[in-house]
């Protein structure tokens, strides 16, 4: 007999014998009776098998213990309790995997975030980060199906690259080099013309400076996948290895750009509330019951569109009023996590779209405004994450690309073919960059970005 997973065996018409397989969430009863709480991951919903102890061998059934792995053949029954349309009346099952309740790791007892990221390797079999998971899946299926139906091609930009796209220093080194005893050049540095590519190489930080070959010859594209940042940062919001959508758009201004991102957002919260609504309501309703409230406010209203130099002068009037913030606020300043969120949450209550910023706190690449003193940049303001989207107008002038990588004391020798783009047919474009895990913070409305991908990756910490 054929499998059917549980998500469809909820809905199925009753009457009809099945066969489900699955992980064992509870088992209770009585004497004569066991109710078994059954999952397999493809909802958050669980099957109630029934038992007749009389009818099942009461060997295996002593063997069906939380967490064991199990098959049940029986008849899909109504449900005569309430909470669920159908049950399955057991005639037989099977045990696939024991599990000893004594050292099952997901114990009642232990349920904190911080105990289950110490078992990552179960943790998927809980409830909460099943329904993260499934979440996450269904958010990449709608950025690649969003992006395809507006005719972006899909492009794979290397892990490995010579190049710090942020400038951050940011970056993890590739090495097949003895650390022990590298080779030395002559004037007693490292010899990475010895080393595997034949100069030092990183993990990337960003697609994007590929990204905008590939706009500057295919229109639009987009990249979607995994980047590195050896940045220091212990917060909720910063993870060493993190995914990135990074759109490239020819002939897009920084205005175009906003609305791409603000339309892309929106597209995507409402996906989520559609296609995910069992789990993000278990979420809601275990945890944060504004959840769905505001996933709905954010699709139903119009980002605030506001210059840097504007919201400095906002938190500049709220510090007078007498709000504290850990950091100082000047015009200048990169501004910090505390007064992203001054603005959208307590100033504005909704999404803010920061453009103009200070240059000498953006990357090389923004495109430089006729006032010598602030770039094309737009950084998206969410609520509860601050920013969830970086971007910027690019700059297509080669004379002043050229300067501004000078002025950063960047060396040009291992950037002369992302310059060539301005050189052989520059045009104007734009991009921006969405963290996969801040917008799957703000859909899931988990407090940590280490509870929104699977294995976390942070400073000190690369387990499983
Ligand atoms: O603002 P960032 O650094 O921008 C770029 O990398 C540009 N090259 C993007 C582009 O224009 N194509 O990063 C973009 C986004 C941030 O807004 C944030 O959502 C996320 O990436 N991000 C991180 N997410 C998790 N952990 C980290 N350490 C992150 N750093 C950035
Ligand atoms: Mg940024």
């Amino acid at each position: 007999m054929e499998r059917t997973k549980i998500k469809e065996l909820l809905l199925a018409k009753p009457g009809q014998k099945v066969l489900a397989k699955g992980w064992v969430r509870t088992k209770r009863g009585n004497k004569d009776i066991a109710f078994i709480a059954l999952n397999d991951g493809s909802t958050i919903n669980n099957i109630q098998i029934v038992v007749n102890k009389a009818q099942i061998d009461s060997n295996i059934l002593a063997k069906v213990t939380t967490g064991a792995c199990i098959g049940v053949c029986g008849d899909l029954v109504e449900s005569v309790g309430s909470g669920q349309a159908v049950e399955i009346q057991a005639s037989e099952i099977e045990i696939y995997g024991e599990c000893d309740p004594m050292r099952y790791p997901l114990q009642k007892k232990d349920t904190s975030f911080e105990f289950l990221r110490s078992v990552a390797h179960m943790r998927m079999r809980t409830n909460t980060f099943g329904a993260v998971l499934r979440i996450r899946n269904q958010m990449a299926f709608a950025i690649h199906e969003y992006f395809h139906s507006k005719g972006f091609v899909y492009l794979n930009t290397p892990l490995i690259t010579e190049s710090d796209c942020e400038g951050a220093g940011q970056m993890f080194q590739v090495t097949t080099l003895d650390l022990e005893n590298p080779p030395r050049n002559k004037k007693g540095g490292i010899d990475y013309a010895k080393d595997f590519f034949g100069k030092q190489t990183s993990l990337t930080v960003s697609g994007q400076l590929e990204g905008e070959l590939g706009a500057t010859a295919l229109g639009e594209i987009y990249t979607f996948g995994p980047t590195f940042r050896a940045e220091n940062s212990n917060t909720p919001r910063h993870l060493a290895e993190f995914w990135m959508i990074e759109p490239e758009m020819a002939f897009y201004d920084i205005t175009d750009n906003m609305n791409l991102a603000e339309d892309f957002i929106k597209h995507l919260v409402k996906y989520a509330l559609d296609n995910c609504y069992d789990d993000i309501k278990f979420l809601n309703d275990r945890y944060d019951n504004e959840l769905i409230d505001r996933l709905k406010s954010v699709i139903g209203t119009d980002f605030v569109r506001l210059e840097y130099t504007e919201g400095i002068k906002i938190l500049e009037k709220a510090v007078a009023d007498g709000t504290q913030f850990e950091y100082p606020v000047s015009w200048g300043v990169d501004l910090q996590s505390e007064h992203e969120r001054y603005l959208v949450e307590k100033h504005f209550g909704k999404p803010v779209i920061l453009t103009g910023y200070p240059k000498d706190i953006k990357a090389f690449y923004m495109k430089q405004n006729e006032d010598g003193k602030t770039v094309r940049a737009m950084d998206v303001l969410f609520p509860k994450i601050g920013e969830i989207i970086g971007g910027s107008e690019r700059e297509s002038s080669l004379e002043k690309l050229e300067k501004r990588i000078d002025e950063l004391h960047m060396s040009r020798t291992n950037l002369e073919w992302y310059i060539d783009t301005r050189r052989f047919g520059s045009c104007p474009h734009s991009g921006f960059g969405l963290g996969f895990e801040r917008l799957l913070l703000f859909v899931t409305g988990m407090q940590n970005i280490r509870d929104v991908i699977p294995f976390p990756r942070t400073p000190k910490n690369a387990e499983f």
